[in-house]
């Protein structure tokens, strides 16, 4: 079974990354439109024809499943790729309602791009929340990380001024309405107050990939479902439980010459997995990973070449480093 994942750059990268610890023996492909991100300033027209070319593309490949790691292209283009394809289309959404259900004593700001925040998918979603959400665009963020650029002056300063613009001690969560934001995590972290949880809809989208797929993804060993934020405590908005027993460590565990099992322990260990590749493949974009998992890495229809593969590695090893800063 192959499993696409498509955005407009490398910000899905974050959700494949998650996938590869979670499940394994699958054969994934990555589709980073580059010659047309970013998205989030396109208009929705345009979204929804570069959305329908990409997912033609991965389906052309052999995908029997999409996910759009993409918070803007499921605004704009869910309903148009669903019409279009006859395979699951995954769409992902702004985890404002896991935000409002565990913290919502408390606002929520959600950070995203222009075209998500200004949806009717979005306002639908926010309208049928109890709890205070606040909304702040912030395209020049999805620009700092296609130039590789994560903690900068330039990005630091960027954040801290658009985040001034809220009452920050209020906020219950921080809801990362756009992939191309995990990579900041680290940065957001420094700047909120240290109550502020910050969510991302990762895990709730590959739950959903899994059931939707039914038995057609195999867990990887020691993984269960539900994971990582799923799992809230909602007391007072501002304890956060992760049972990261269920994630610790899956990555590198398995394979040649990837090292041995690591983190195994329950309750709240930090995760120490590490996502490194086993080997390139002969046949262009493909990278070999722990696991059993492959995946196929595409540019705009391009398979990446060996230089642009081991960028791929650059990106999933910030990610790594990203991905337990709640
Ligand atoms: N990564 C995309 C998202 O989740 C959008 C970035 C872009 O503007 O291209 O919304």
């Amino acid at each position: 079974m192959k499993i696409a994942f498509f955005d407009s750059g490398i910000g899905g990268l974050s959700v494949l990354a998650e996938a590869l610890r979670r499940f394994s023996g699958a054969e994934f492909l990555y589709f980073a439109d580059e010659d047309h991100v970013p998205y989030g300033t396109k208009s929705r027209a345009e979204i929804v024809r570069l959305s329908l070319d990409a997912v033609g593309f991965l389906v052309s490949r052999g995908a029997d499943a999409v996910v759009v790691a993409c918070n803007t292209a499921t605004s704009a283009a869910i309903s148009e790729l669903r019409g279009a394809f006859g395979v699951p289309v995954i769409g992902m959404e702004p985890a404002v309602k896991l935000a409002a259900d565990s913290f919502g004593a408390r606002p929520t700001l959600l950070i995203a791009t222009p075209l998500t925040i200004a949806g009717e998918k979005l306002a639908r979603l926010v309208g049928r929340l109890e709890c205070e959400t606040w909304s702040l665009p912030l395209p020049r963020l999805v620009e700092f990380a296609q130039d590789l650029e994560f903690d900068s002056p330039a990005v630091r300063t960027y954040l801290r001024e658009e985040l001034d613009k809220f009452e920050l001690e209020r906020l219950g969560s921080l809801v990362l309405g756009c992939t191309h934001f995990n990579y900041f995590k680290d940065v957001l972290r420094e700047i909120l107050p240290p109550y502020v949880r910050i969510i991302d809809g990762i895990d709730g989208t590959l739950n959903r990939l899994a059931s939707e797929l039914g038995g057609g993804l195999r867990l990887a060993r020691g993984e269960d479902l539900p994971s990582r934020t799923t799992k809230f405590n909602a007391e007072d908005g501002v304890k956060f439980d992760t049972n990261l027993s269920v994630q610790a460590g899956k990555f590198g565990a398995e394979g040649r010459g990837a090292g041995g099992e690591q983190g195994a322990g329950g309750g709240n260990e930090s995760c120490v997995g590490k996502n490194n590749a086993e080997g390139y493949g002969a046949d262009g974009g493909k990278i070999y990973y722990p696991n059993g998992n492959s995946v196929e890495y595409f540019y705009s229809g391009r398979a990446l070449d060996a230089a642009q593969l081991r960028k791929v590695e650059v990106f999933l090893k910030r990610l790594d480093a990203m991905r337990e800063i709640n």
